[in-house]
């Protein structure tokens, strides 16, 4: 049984935040029960809509950015010092959860709600921002609103990465009423942002090992996002013998066991293949190519690319066995980002007065903080997620951590923001 926490630290209506994590939940619902919203899609446009009611009845005074970035600001008693910003994404997966981004914007939104119903003053302002396209789904990319903000989105890779249906960022972006011409204007000049915490639901399995619902995070692991290209040559399933195929897909299955094996050895780094497309695809005919994505990612970067360079040599060596040709592409390719010490003490204390003791822990998962480390001092607070599970519609925290974490967020916010 947890240890009773110090109640009167608890200030957040849960309810209020439980209540609107559920009807945010309703938007892009799928058969299965998970949640569908894609970057500048209808649903995200509803997502967004729906956040931007809330943050009105917070009485905050709400803007959309040049990258469609939702942000609701709460002033300060000095308006022109630097803001401190929280946040998350309200975009998802194929068929993700109900936390995974939205727990991190309703809990910044109740923060500011809460300090207006009780009249609490801070020194800076505080800004909630709704991230644009924090996953990637959509375009294999991401974190598409907090580079823009960072000024860290060169207009060109609005026009480099597409979608399944061929469709750039740019033109999504037009079809959702902005203008990519424009995406310079969300940067945040250097000096105007003081701070930026998330509160995010962990992913993983550590704090519910620890019995915790909240903890405080050490740093974001690094991804690595390649797209592997493989030409062999297509043939006739039957009449074909095997010492005489060009057998793309067996020359990519090869691949993916040295992926588990060199991602394993270190006990650290994990590696993902999550898409795959075979051409022609008929039953009867040898693949004569391949395209499949690599997820690499570690908390120490090292580790990490010298893992990759042993997967990338490996199926050198592999395509050249087999006489298949081979090309990678560059997806994206991230640092490991290490929370800083203003955000992360700032937390601590936070979680003394609520009366939870402080457990420290890396993320596995990028978040948009890791975009934003040029720009202020980052740092995160982790909400116990149900057997460690997301990315899937078993996703699950309880209103009790999502409550938890939600009041360390508030006197985190208000320790960074001057105010009490
Ligand atoms: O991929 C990630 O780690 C995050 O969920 N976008
Ligand atoms: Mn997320
Ligand atoms: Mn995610």
């Amino acid at each position: 049984m947890r240890a009773t926490r110090q109640k009167e630290r608890y200030v957040i209506d849960t309810d209020r935040l439980w209540r609107r994590i559920s009807e945010l939940g309703e938007i892009g619902r799928q058969e299965g029960g998970g949640v569908t919203r894609l970057s500048f899609t209808e649903e995200e446009r509803a997502a967004k809509d729906l956040v931007a009611s809330y943050m009105k009845e917070a009485g905050l005074s709400i803007r959309e950015d040049a990258a469609g970035n939702l942000l609701g600001r709460r002033g300060g008693r000095s308006p022109d010092s630097p803001a401190v910003l929280v946040g998350s994404h309200v975009d998802s997966v194929y068929n993700g959860g109900n936390f995974d981004g939205p727990l991190g914007v309703l809990s910044g939104i109740e923060v500011l709600h809460v300090m207006e119903e009780q009249g609490i003053e801070t020194k800076h302002p505080i800004e909630v921002v709704a991230f644009t396209d924090e996953e990637g789904t959509r375009f294999s990319f991401g974190m598409i609103g907090s580079r823009a903000l960072a000024g860290r989105l060169p207009p060109e890779d609005l026009i480099k990465y597409e979608d399944g249906d061929d469709v750039s960022v740019a033109e999504a972006m037009r079809a959702y009423g902005l203008d990519p011409e424009r995406i310079g204007e969300a940067a945040r000049p250097v000096g105007s942002v003081k701070a930026y915490v998330e509160l995010h639901i962990e992913q993983g399995q550590v704090l519910e090992n620890e019995d915790l619902p909240a903890g405080v995070v050490t740093g974001i692991a690094g991804p690595v996002w390649l797209r592997l290209s493989l030409e062999g040559e297509t043939g006739h399933a039957g009449a074909t013998p095997m010492n005489l195929r060009r057998d793309s897909l067996a020359a990519a299955a090869e691949i993916m066991g040295l992926i588990e094996a060199e991602a394993s050895a270190t006990g650290t780094t994990v590696g993902t293949v999550g898409q795959l497309n075979l051409k022609p695809g008929g039953i009867n005919i040898i693949p004569g190519r391949v395209e499949f994505s690599l997820d690499l990612r570690d908390i120490d970067e090292g580790v990490r690319d010298r893992v990759e360079r042993r997967i990338t040599e490996g199926a050198g060596e592999i395509c050249r066995r087999r006489d298949v040709e081979m090309d990678i592409e560059t997806l994206q390719r991230l640092a490991p980002a290490p929370c800083s010490e203003l955000v992360k003490s700032a937390v601590e204390r936070a979680c003394e007065r609520v009366g939870i003791r402080a457990h420290a822990l890396p993320s596995g998962a990028g978040h948009d903080g890791m975009q934003l480390t040029e720009l202020c001092p980052m740092g995160m607070i982790f909400v116990c997620s149900k057997n460690g599970v997301s990315h899937s519609p078993d996703e699950w925290s309880t209103k009790e951590d999502c409550a938890a974490g939600s009041n360390v967020l508030y006197w985190t916010v208000l320790d960074l923001a001057g105010g009490g």
